[in-house]
């Protein structure tokens, strides 16, 4: 199929302003209605490449948000008009904890720490311009303090790995890696609330998480909250407390990123290289499966490594982590599923029981995901397998539309319906124009 670039970039564009609300870009209309932490962050690498002051305001919106414990929440709910969402503002109740701020309302937990890289794409996309500089100077301090947050609040050992204990966290909702850990919560026992889930009344319920998952999910919210939702008494009690293999990973990225800019403005960066040196130190030995021959999440809680090839695994690859033995491993992982017809990048592995690949975080290919990976893979010098991973996204834009996740199964693309979840996605519209945009 050829793939008509200027068009993709001109949708994508359109979908960008179409989901600008005031100041800051929801990913979704209906299913997504707020503003998104990582979301926001791949929306503004998109944006910084032709309007630099709408990537300003996405970043300045986010960062309206954030905690005094340096905490950047997973949704900012900057309108409190939407009624498409649970949960919403009231039910997370953010004021539990009196660093939360009471204007905007946020949510208590967070997501995967994207904003060091983001800001490094911001300013390598304008190196020379004092507007640029002098974003990156008031954004620093606030994005340190949100590593700061993880390291503080998030490592309980002290060993450089940063847990978290809601699958939301993760940005991999309903990823099968959670399931053993998920089931360990007594349900019967935790007298949950009454309350209605809306996304399976916009999105089909055969691509979302199922009823039993939205309850373990619920469960956990209400543990942070009974804790201020950075309590230790979570540290204590949540059945569910994972050193995810993606989380740390963005996290050393954007380290990564933060000890250079830091460099550039004058600052010190000391803190900064200490916890990124036994971060990845940490990593490498925990982290790495060698049976998968791949890197995994680990189980603080069940003190074990989460068994299973999964998207995350191969992200350390942005991150600089492996070794160019390890890479190697990474690279034949992904030829094989190139060789077996599969589209890159399958989220769960296409040869186990729990692949499922249309349902959300259980198989389908995620545009950011392969925004990550591309670039990890250009990391390594593997140009050509990169350059499959960005044109096989294009390709199922092109044929489907700029869906929130596609199916991975090659044969798809002789049907009609292989894009799914949201439609009109702001961050496959974003990926789209930054992977064009920057050959
Ligand atoms: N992704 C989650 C949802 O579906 C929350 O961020 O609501």
């Amino acid at each position: 199929m050829s793939i008509n670039k200027t068009d993709l970039i001109q949708k994508a564009k359109k979908i960008l302003s179409n989901n600008l609300r005031a100041g800051f870009t929801i990913p979704t209309d209906g299913l997504y209605p707020f503003q998104w932490n990582w979301d926001s962050g791949f929306v503004s690498i998109g944006l910084s490449n032709y309007d630099i002051d709408a990537a300003f305001s996405e970043i300045r919106s986010l960062v309206s948000g954030q905690w005094e414990n340096g905490m950047v929440p997973h949704i900012i709910f900057h309108s409190q008009n939407e009624t498409t969402y649970f949960p919403n503002w009231d039910f997370w109740d953010a004021a539990v904890n009196p660093g939360a701020p009471h204007n905007p309302k946020t949510s208590g937990i967070t997501q995967p720490p994207v904003l060091g890289f983001v800001l490094e794409w911001i300013f390598n996309n304008h190196p020379n311009s004092q507007k640029v500089f002098g974003f990156v100077k008031e954004m620093y301090p606030k994005i340190v303090g949100s590593h700061r947050f993880w390291y503080q609040y998030r490592d309980p050992h002290e060993e450089g790995l940063v847990f978290i204990y809601h699958p939301w966290e993760s940005g991999r909702d309903n990823s099968p890696l959670w399931d053993d850990a998920l089931n360990t919560i007594d349900l019967d026992r935790a007298k949950l609330p009454i309350y209605k889930r809306r996304d399976t009344t916009i999105a089909d319920a055969s691509e979302r998480p199922t009823s039993k998952q939205y309850d373990q999910y619920v469960y956990l919210m209400l543990l942070g909250k009974k804790h201020g939702y950075d309590g230790q008494g979570i540290v204590e009690e949540s059945e569910f407390l994972i050193q995810d293999s993606l989380i740390n990973a963005v996290l050393i990225r954007s380290n990564e990123s933060l000890i250079k800019l830091g460099k550039i403005l004058g600052e010190d960066v000391g803190q900064l290289q200490e916890w990124q040196q036994q971060s990845i130190s940490s990593y490498g030995t925990k982290l790495w499966n060698e049976e998968l021959e791949m890197y995994t999440g680990y189980d603080l809680r069940h003190e074990k490594q989460l068994p299973y090839r999964e998207i995350g695994g191969l992200t350390p690859l942005f991150a600089n982590i492996p070794s160019a033995e390890k890479a190697l491993k990474i690279k034949s992982y992904l030829e094989t599923l190139v060789n077996n017809n599969y589209l890159l990048v399958p989220s769960f592995d296409v040869e186990h029981k729990l692949y499922d690949p249309k349902r959300y975080w259980r198989g389908p290919v995620w545009p950011q995901m392969n925004w990550m990976i591309y670039n990890g893979l250009n990391r390594y010098g593997y140009t050509d397998l990169a350059t499959i991973v960005k044109e096989n996204l294009l390709e199922l834009v092109s044929r489907y539309g700029f869906y929130e996740y596609f199916d991975a199964q090659k044969q798809i693309l002789d049907t009609n319906h292989g894009g799914y979840g949201g439609d009109k996605f702001s961050w496959t519209a974003s990926s789209v124009i930054d992977l064009i945009l920057s050959e």
